[in-house]
């Protein structure tokens, strides 16, 4: 169903953002996204270019999407991320923004910026160098701090920060994670470990969220400037920075949830908690993209099973968060 400008959905729910996975490969294996010893990769014939990428965006956009996220695995290990940035861009997208690891971004900020980037997400879920190099299996957290403090300074901002909250692995550190939004303009958000792919064996690291509020009780709750955002928002009192907590696994957001997700290998997925995706490649070949899209979205389901036990396998460097 399409009104006005805007495309519903089976259950009268908006679409208007669209998050993008440009491939599923990553240069961290963190514990809860990946086995120690990587995936199976894509082969380059197996994802879509750069330019296939922008047409399905562009039908999109004429459908209503007005936000697109770019994700992985890691986007920037893609050749071409910026001049891909720039191109997305000027398709005239809203907002545009990406999921990083943040290891490149001490150099790739101010391009990515320059090439119309408008903020980021990064995901960090510890301060502590050996701590992140435990989780993310080799990873450099002093990277990354550089690189949020050089996004800052280009203006990717607000720049927010995905931790992924793990008992006995990075609980320790919530009280850290918080403090540095009182003296930074971070945006840090606790993330519930969800049972998706290959952390589906970590259910007993599994930690809810609410549990900050327990080790913070300074932090006081203040309302969200965008109502599908999927966080629930509190702050510090005087803090440059806010805390955010996501519980992907309550059903409280389905109601309002506006999004749709495009794998690197062409397929789309309507829910995060639903195996199920509709390749593309057809339609792109036979340039009836929007039809298809239209088809494919009022297939949306109303809500995810989690709760009678219904799980994704894949893993998430694939869906891309
Ligand atoms: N549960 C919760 N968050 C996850 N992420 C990856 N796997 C999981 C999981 N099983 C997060 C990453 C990143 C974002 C894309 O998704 O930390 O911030
Ligand atoms: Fe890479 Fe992100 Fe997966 Fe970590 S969570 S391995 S950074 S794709």
């Amino acid at each position: 169903m399409r009104i006005g400008d805007f495309m519903k959905d089976n259950w009268g729910r908006t679409i208007d953002y669209l998050r993008i996975s440009v491939t599923d490969r990553c240069n961290l294996r963190c514990q809860y996204c990946m086995p120690e010893e990587g995936i199976e990769k894509a082969g380059h014939h197996d994802i879509l270019s750069f330019e296939e990428i922008i047409q399905v965006a562009q039908a999109f956009l004429n459908l209503g999407i007005r936000k697109i996220r770019i994700t992985g695995g890691e986007p920037t290990v893609r050749k071409g991320i910026v001049p891909f940035i720039h191109e997305l861009k000027s398709t005239g997208v809203e907002e545009l923004t990406m999921t990083t690891n943040g290891q490149s971004l001490v150099e790739l900020a101010k391009p990515l910026k320059d090439a119309g980037l408008d903020r980021i997400n990064v995901s960090l879920d510890t301060l502590h160098p050996d701590k992140y190099k435990e989780i993310s299996r080799g990873g450099d957290v002093t990277k990354v701090l550089r690189g949020i403090e050089k996004a800052l300074e280009v203006g990717l901002t607000p720049v927010k920060v995905n931790a992924v909250l793990m008992k006995g692995i990075n609980d320790e550190e919530i009280e850290e994670l918080c403090a540095w939004t009182v003296d930074h303009p971070i945006h840090v958000r606790f993330i519930e470990l969800m049972p998706i792919g290959h952390a589906r064996e970590m259910k007993d690291r599994f930690m809810p969220v609410e549990e900050v509020l327990k080790i913070v009780p300074t932090a006081v709750p203040i309302s969200k400037e965008d109502p599908s955002s999927v966080a629930s928002l509190y702050k510090i009192p005087g803090a440059m920075g806010t805390i955010g907590l996501i519980q992907p696994l309550s059903n409280h957001f389905c109601g309002d949830c506006n999004r749709v997700r495009l794998h690197a290998n062409g397929n789309i997925q309507l829910c995060l908690h639903n195996q199920k995706t509709f390749s593309i490649r057809d339609a792109i070949k036979e340039g009836n993209l929007e039809e298809t899209l239209q088809d494919i979205l009022l297939q949306k389901p109303e809500g995810h099973k989690l709760a009678q036990g219904i799980q994704v396998s894949t893993n998430m460097s694939k869906i891309g968060g």
